[in-house]
């Protein structure tokens, strides 16, 4: 498996069989992850591989604070801010269209989400978990030195046939994760990430990204004069926002781009590819992908033009 593979056919996987993971997997993961970038090789990353007794005690115990409705966990850092701005509103509100209209639930019907949310504390299934800690004193850089790390571990598992699923509702129930792993009191729980394999059975929609040019701008001398007006487009909202006609040159003519009819615009191209849109994107078809993305919606949208 190349890089690219590696990248493409790693997915936040919510279902898993309980096939164990050979611990020599695990230890192969994540001495090579540890090659992974810090600043000043601080390597601030602190991991416990649960599996076993130790997490079929931990999913009962979380179990049990799901089941008696228990109040989570005061926040050691914040997931969000409180008022999330467009785009990133927008982007979380498709995620939760794609996440729950994979599994059939209604987004008013609250109750259901939240039944598809608590198998966060059951690992999806999974027979393997890891939790990452920082210590509380480290500040943003090193929260993104983690970050890497963890996409590190992701990208080994996949080369390993391994699934994972990053997970930050493990923090809402930290306090049970301590009972199990007794960490230093100066760490903060990041995340938890399930690992294990994949069930292909449980359904899902692949999650779509944002047009490149939407989170990507390549500035080359003939544009740097015009940097202002770009990034005044991008900040009203850039192509997406309705009404809003672009004024710099590379926003009008990523418009122009987007208006040209895209030829992977069908259902059931299995691998991801760059449209003609110049927009790179990944669709799913056939038995275990029922529709399709968001994004792919909205690029045939696109393509059939204003
Ligand atoms: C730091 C982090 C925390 C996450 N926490 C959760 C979580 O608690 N539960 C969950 O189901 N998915 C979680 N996810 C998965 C994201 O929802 C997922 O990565 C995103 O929607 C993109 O989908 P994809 O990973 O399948 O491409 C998390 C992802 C990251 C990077």
């Amino acid at each position: 498996m190349n890089v690219y593979e590696a990248v493409t056919s790693r997915r936040a996987v919510r279902g898993f069989t309980d096939r164990d993971v050979p611990r020599e997997m695990l230890e192969r993961v994540l001495s090579a992850a540890a090659w992974s970038p810090s600043g000043s090789n601080l390597q601030p990353w602190n991991t416990y591989v649960v599996t076993g007794a130790p997490l079929a005690e931990l999913k009962k115990r979380a179990g049990k604070r799901l089941a008696a409705r228990d109040a989570w966990d005061e926040r050691e850092y914040e997931m969000y801010p409180a008022e999330l701005k467009s785009p990133y509103r927008e982007r979380r509100s498709a995620f939760g269209h794609e996440r729950y209209s994979s599994l059939g639930i209604e987004r008013e019907d609250w109750e259901a989400r939240q039944r598809a949310a608590s198998a966060n504390w059951d690992c999806f299934g999974a027979p393997a978990a890891l939790f990452c800690y920082i210590d509380r004193n480290l500040g943003a850089a090193q929260w993104v030195d983690v970050g890497m790390y963890l996409q590190t571990v992701m990208l080994l598992l996949r080369a390993e046939g391994l699934h994972s699923c990053p997970q930050m509702a493990w923090s809402v129930y930290r306090k049970t994760v301590a009972e199990v792993l007794s960490p230093p009191e100066e760490h903060i729980l990041f995340c938890g990430m399930s690992i294990g394999y994949e069930d292909v059975k449980e359904r899902y929609i692949r999650t779509g990204r944002a047009p490149l040019n939407e989170t990507v701008t390549f500035v080359d001398g003939e544009l740097q004069p015009h940097a202002t007006r770009h990034a005044r487009d991008l900040a009203r909202g850039g192509l997406r926002s309705p009404g809003h006609e672009p004024t710099h040159p590379v926003c009008l003519a990523a418009r122009d781009r987007q208006r040209t009819p895209c030829r992977y615009l069908s259902v059931g191209d299995i691998e991801p590819a760059y449209t003609s849109c110049g927009v790179r994107h990944s669709c799913h078809g056939g038995p275990r992908n029922e529709g399709q993305s968001s994004l792919h919606r909205n690029l045939q949208r696109v393509a059939k033009g204003p």
